[in-house]
This record gives C-alpha cells, sequence and structure tokens, in this order.
C-alpha cells in the first residue's frame, strides 16, 4: 500500500518533468509540434523517465540535471512507439487510449514527428549541461543514449524485428530483437541515472545487467497482455502479434514458460540490484510490479 502510494507520487511527479520540457504549439512547423505533444501527452507509464530518477537517486544523486535527460528518454521512446505503430511497421491504429499518430495527423506527420522527438530529445538532453558542475558526465550520457537509441540499440532491434516479421526465429534471434529493441531503451536511463549521479565504471555495468533483465521480463510481459488483455486497458491494440505473423516468445516458448521467465528474470534483476548501494525498496517494487503489470 505504500509503495502504491509511492508510485502515484512519484509517476505524477515524472510526468510534470516530462510535460516540462515539450516544446510549444506555435510557429509555420506547429502542426509537426502538436503531433509530437499529442503522443507524449497521451499518457503512457513513464516507467524509463522513472526508472532513471530512482537509479540517480540509488547513487545519491540530488541535483536537478537528471530531468532534462527524464524528458529525453521519454520523447525517444515515445519516437519509437509513433514509428512502431506506422502502416509500414505494426500497422496499429490506437496507442495510449487514442489513435496512433499516423490515425490523428496522417502518415506524413506521424513520421516527420517521431524524427522531431529524436531530435528533440538530444536537444532537451543538453540542456543538462547548464545544471551541473559535471560536464563529462553529462556529455558520456548524450552518447549513451544515442548508442542506446541507435543502430547498436532500439532501432536495430525493430530492424531485426520487421525484417525478420513472419519468419520463424530461433532463441538467439529472440534474444537480440529484445534485448536491442526493448531492452536498450532501459538500459540507458538506468544508467545514465547511475552516471550522473558519479556511479563507478563497474556500478555502470552491474546497472546495464540489471536493466537488461528488467528490459527482457518487460518484452516478454507486454507479448503475453498482447493475447490476455484488451484494448480497453492497454490502450493498445491486442492480438497485433498474431496479426503481423510475428514470432514472439510467448510463441516459442509457450505461455506457461513466458509467465515463468518473467518471473525469472525479474528475480535476476533484484538480485544484482541488491549488489548495489542505497536503498532499494522503491527499485524492488517497480521491478517486481512489472511481472503483474496488466498494462
Ligand atoms: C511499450 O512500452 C513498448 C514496448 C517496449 C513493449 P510501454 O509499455 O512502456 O509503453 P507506454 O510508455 O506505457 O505507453
Ligand atoms: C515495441 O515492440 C518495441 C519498440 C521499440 C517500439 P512492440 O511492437 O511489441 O510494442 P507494442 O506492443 O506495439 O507497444
Ligand atoms: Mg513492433
Ligand atoms: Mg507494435
Ligand atoms: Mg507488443
Amino acid at each position: 500500500m505504500e509503495f502504491e502510494w509511492w508510485l502515484s507520487e512519484a509517476s505524477a511527479e515524472t510526468d510534470e518533468v516530462v510535460r516540462a520540457y515539450l516544446p510549444p504549439e506555435e510557429g509555420y512547423q506547429k502542426t509537426v509540434l502538436s503531433a509530437m505533444n499529442y503522443s507524449v501527452k497521451a499518457g503512457g507509464k513513464r516507467l524509463r523517465p522513472l526508472f532513471l530518477r530512482e537509479v540517480y537517486r540509488l547513487f545519491g544523486g540530488t541535483g536537478r540535471e537528471a530531468e532534462p535527460f527524464m524528458a529525453a528518454i521519454e520523447m525517444i521512446h515515445t519516437f519509437s512507439l509513433v514509428h512502431d505503430d506506422l502502416p509500414c511497421m505494426d500497422n496499429d491504429e490506437y496507442r495510449r487510449g487514442v489513435y496512433t499518430t499516423w490515425k490523428a495527423y496522417g502518415y506524413d506527420m506521424a513520421v516527420l514527428a517521431g524524427d522531431a522527438l529524436a531530435i528533440y530529445a538530444f536537444e532537451t538532453a543538453a540542456k543538462a549541461f547548464a545544471m551541473t558542475d559535471k560536464p563529462e558526465r553529462v556529455a558520456r550520457c548524450i552518447g549513451l543514449l544515442a548508442q542506446k537509441s541507435g543502430i547498436y540499440g532500439m532501432i536495430g532491434g525493430q530492424t531485426a524485428d520487421v525484417e525478420l516479421t513472419g519468419q520463424p526465429l530461433d532463441e538467439k534471434q529472440l534474444d537480440f530483437i529484445y534485448r536491442l529493441k526493448t531492452g536498450a531503451l532501459l538500459e540507458a536511463p538506468m544508467m545514465i541515472g547511475a552516471i550522473l549521479a558519479g556511479a563507478d565504471e563497474e556500478q555502470v555495468r552491474t546497472v546495464e545487467r540489471m536493466a537488461a533483465c528488467v528490459g527482457q521480463a518487460f518484452q516478454i510481459r507486454d507479448d503475453i497482455l498482447d493475447l490476455t488483455s484488451s484494448r480497453e486497458v492497454l490502450g493498445k491494440p491486442v492480438l497485433s502479434d498474431e496479426k503481423n505473423h510475428k514470432t514472439t516468445y510467448v510463441s516459442l516458448y509457450g505461455m506457461e514458460q513466458a509467465g515463468k521467465d518473467v518471473e525469472k528474470l525479474s528475480r535476476e534483476a533484484i538480485g544484482i540490484l541488491e549488489t548495489l548501494p542505497g536503498s532499494h525498496e522503491m527499485l524492488r517494487g517497480l521491478i517486481l510490479k512489472l511481472v503483474t503489470r496488466e498494462k
């Protein structure tokens, strides 16, 4: 109960930070600005900025330079969703309880809004330079954000996901896709939180391993919910994977094994968390929540 109260406060504060960095909707490019903000403001769990904030605090961070990065990671994540939903990708019509960006603004504006979110994320993250006396940490985090979002991260994973659609995948291919398309965007915020707060090299690697387990568990749970939930609860269509003939963790290993592996990976993440300094309570609660999440 106490955790639930904390989570609703923490999520509201995180949401406020994310919204504070959105661009004003004005000028001749107003349409794309409004399309960018539409998808971010539609909601979402804000899990990635929340993880960033909590890992930053775990390592004793007390400044404000984490805030632009919290907004930036949510922009990158939202860009990945805007493009993921496009007719040429997963071809989905609902996201975060409302029409997907391409349904609401057209194919052209959805492509541009995704591009704009990706670039504006870095413009936003760079604002952290003015908020710190450790610019080298900010610089490293900007590089890391790019790496985990790009060809060696989310975009790399989405490439394999899209290209191998309709084909049977082996375990190694599926692992690669999940590690990159989903894992990378959970590794980035947790590692950024650690780096900004001054964690040492070994601790940053440990955080990366923890986040990788969370990412894998998160995507398996997403696959389960695609089969067992409803659009009303999820805010996005169910049976999207089946429609697109995707090999998923559930189609490869079965529902029962998938459920067990979400638990196993979450336990592994918590085991790693417990080797880190600081108070683990909130992060442990957050990771546990992902096992049973319904949306
Ligand atoms: C959805 O992510 C995409 C995946 C990586 C599975 P979330 O489930 O975090 O989506 P929002 O941000 O809450 O909408
Ligand atoms: C999402 O995978 C990964 C992204 C990088 C967007 P999915 O295609 O399963 O995500 P949802 O189910 O549409 O949110
Ligand atoms: Mg997809
Ligand atoms: Mg999708
Ligand atoms: Mg999915």
